[in-house]
């Protein structure tokens, strides 16, 4: 199945010069859905991690599905100031300022094994500041799953020396 043809191509959107990929009509169509949920699985199928963490909030669409499959445990990462319980952040930088992420301190412990799932990687920023979290609480990470890659942002050489997986490039 060729995912991109479900992945829409948006010009100019949210500002202009940007082509945003919607990811809606994938997510729309219970045959591509379940399709890349699969194909998030088969590709980490022999790792065996303890838990799936997923990224506010695109990542949450393919990562709780994914965990599900798996028979594992979901972790939230969440943007500032969602989570209600004692949490660790850590930020990261904007082209414009800079956004944190939280996860709550009793979600992941020494000797847990985690797959990391985010819709894209642009930057890396957000997964970068994902896996600090996650080794900060002890936890080993084990692959960095995306649905989508933006090669020309060069996010894969911010995640040096972690396995990053990705379904589609552009
Ligand atoms: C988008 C996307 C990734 C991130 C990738 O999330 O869903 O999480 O940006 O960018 P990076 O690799 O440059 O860090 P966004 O923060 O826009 O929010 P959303 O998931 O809540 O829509
Ligand atoms: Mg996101």
């Amino acid at each position: 199945m060729d995912l991109k043809k479900h992945i829409f191509d948006i010009p100019d959107f949210p500002s202009p010069g940007i082509i945003f990929r919607d990811i809606t009509p994938l997510l729309q169509n219970r045959e591509t859905f379940s399709y890349t949920v699969d194909l998030l699985a088969e590709k980490i199928k022999d790792l065996n991690p303890t838990h799936v963490v997923a990224i506010e909030s695109r990542g949450f669409m393919f990562g709780a599905p994914l965990a599900y499959k798996l028979g594992l445990g979901f972790v939230p990462v969440r943007k500032e100031g969602k989570l209600p319980r004692e949490s660790i952040s850590a930020s990261y930088d904007l082209e414009y300022g800079s956004n944190t992420l939280e996860i709550h301190t009793d979600a992941l412990k020494p000797g847990d094994k985690v797959v990391i799932v985010d819709d894209v990687l642009a930057t890396g920023g957000t997964m970068k500041a994902t896996v600090e979290l996650c080794e900060k609480l002890g936890a080993k990470v084990e692959a960095l799953l995306f649905v989508i890659e933006l090669l020309a942002l060069e996010g894969r050489e911010k995640l040096a020396g972690k396995k990053v997986i990705s379904l589609v490039q552009y």
